[in-house]
């Protein structure tokens, strides 16, 4: 799956977005930049809600949360959201997201971009918060080159191949707005907790990851199966395979200075340093926050086994010195190749490890700032 164009002419603070994302640019990887406040983490939550909860009715109310204050003009019939391109490997899928008023009596000279005798798929047919409870609003995804029904199929399997990985201190648009509102209150508000309600949503958003959770289950999880697969082989032709230490050398070689073990129950990793000479055994705890972070967005994307999907990832950076803002371009080269990467970036190390014209820009590259200094000469 390769994302090649997003389309968005009017969504909260995004204003006439057109950017492209070449197809036959290696590697596949794309920063995304603008100034603070341009509409980085607004796109990509825009684009990963859309493409990941559309076919789910159970993810439904992400889609509403996101659309909250989205209004169809009075003297409108539809209002597009976003224009979608996907490569699905053979073929451009355009997916033309748009809000439509079931309500509104068509007249002879309204500018309906949408013409009724195509097909539409309704893939959020909920009542949109509107200030008006007796107009109807849906959000509908109509496929163009693509029959309806094969469309549908494709927007499924594309939800399974649209990750998102951000900050767990974003706010994310999808989440309901009393929510949001909770993370600039008392935090100590009973179980009204914003972070409690974020691993709520992160548990039905299986596509979403937030960097500050290290999977120690999935690693576990990891260990165990290339065990299995071990002592299959044991079975099979008398000795031993080594999955075990193949992994046991992959992790170590990310750690560099620390070695990863497994503890004996199975209950826990554990890492051992070299101090000159002295052995210190740590713990997943006691990692720095960019040798965590490194080390989860490595464990996310190979053991939940994120291939030829579109991962965006805002702010990756964080936490990062300029060096590892730099390596992170080819450790997720090496890490899974086959997505492609969106990185909403302040990075200039970040972007150097690429070509110019791989970094894509939301618009105003630059506002005139006004001078608070008055020359009254
Ligand atoms: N309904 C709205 N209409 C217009 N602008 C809005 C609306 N809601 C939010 N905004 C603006 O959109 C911006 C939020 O954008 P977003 O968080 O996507 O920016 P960003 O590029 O990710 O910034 P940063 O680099 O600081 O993370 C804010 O400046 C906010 O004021
Ligand atoms: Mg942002």
């Amino acid at each position: 799956m390769h994302l090649l164009r997003v389309q968005v002419p009017d969504f909260r603070g995004l204003k006439d977005i057109d950017i492209t994302f070449e197809k036959d640019f290696f590697p596949k990887i794309f920063p995304l930049g603008s100034q603070n406040g341009g509409g980085k983490s607004t796109l990509l939550q825009l684009i990963f809600v859309l493409l990941h909860c559309s076919v789910c009715p159970e993810k439904m109310p992400f889609v509403e949360n996101l659309l909250q204050g989205f209004k169809i003009y009075d003297d409108k019939k539809t209002r597009i959201l976003a224009v979608i391109d996907v490569w699905d490997g053979e073929k451009n899928v355009q997916l033309e997201f748009y809000c439509k008023d079931f309500n509104y009596k068509d007249e002879e000279d309204d500018e309906d971009p949408v013409s009724e005798d195509i097909e539409f798929f309704i893939c959020c047919a909920e009542q949109i918060p509107n200030n008006n409870p007796e107009q109807d609003r849906g959000l509908l995804c109509r496929f163009n080159n693509i029959d309806p029904d094969e469309g549908k199929l494709f927007l499924k399997k594309l939800s399974y191949k649209i990750f998102l990985a951000a900050p767990s201190t974003q706010i994310f648009l999808f989440l309901p707005l009393d929510s949001r509102k909770l993370l600039f209150g008392n935090s100590s508000n009973g179980d009204k907790n914003y972070y409690a309600i974020l691993e709520a949503a992160r548990s039905q958003l299986n596509g979403l990851f937030t960097y500050d959770f290290l999977a120690v289950e999935l690693l576990i999880e990891s260990f165990k199966s290339a065990r299995d697969r071990d002592f299959r082989e044991a079975i099979n032709t008398g000795s031993y395979g080594n999955s075990y230490q193949a992994l046991i050398k992959e992790l170590n070689l990310l750690l560099r200075n620390k070695k990863i073990n497994l503890n004996e129950d199975f209950a826990g990793v554990n890492f051992k340093l070299d101090n000159n000479g002295e052995n210190i055994e740590l713990y997943p705890e006691d990692l720095s926050h960019g040798e965590l972070k490194r080390l989860s967005i490595y464990i996310w994307l190979k053991f939940r086994n994120i291939e030829d999907a579109i991962v965006l990832m805002d702010e990756v950076e964080i936490a990062f010195h300029p060096d590892w803002q730099y390596q992170i371009i080819s450790d997720l080269k090496e890490w899974a190749p086959s997505n492609q990467y969106i990185l909403a970036t302040h990075s200039y190390a970040l972007c150097e490890a690429l070509t110019p014209a791989h970094v894509k820009e939301i618009e105003p590259k630059l506002i005139k700032q006004e001078s608070n200094i008055t020359n009254e000469s």
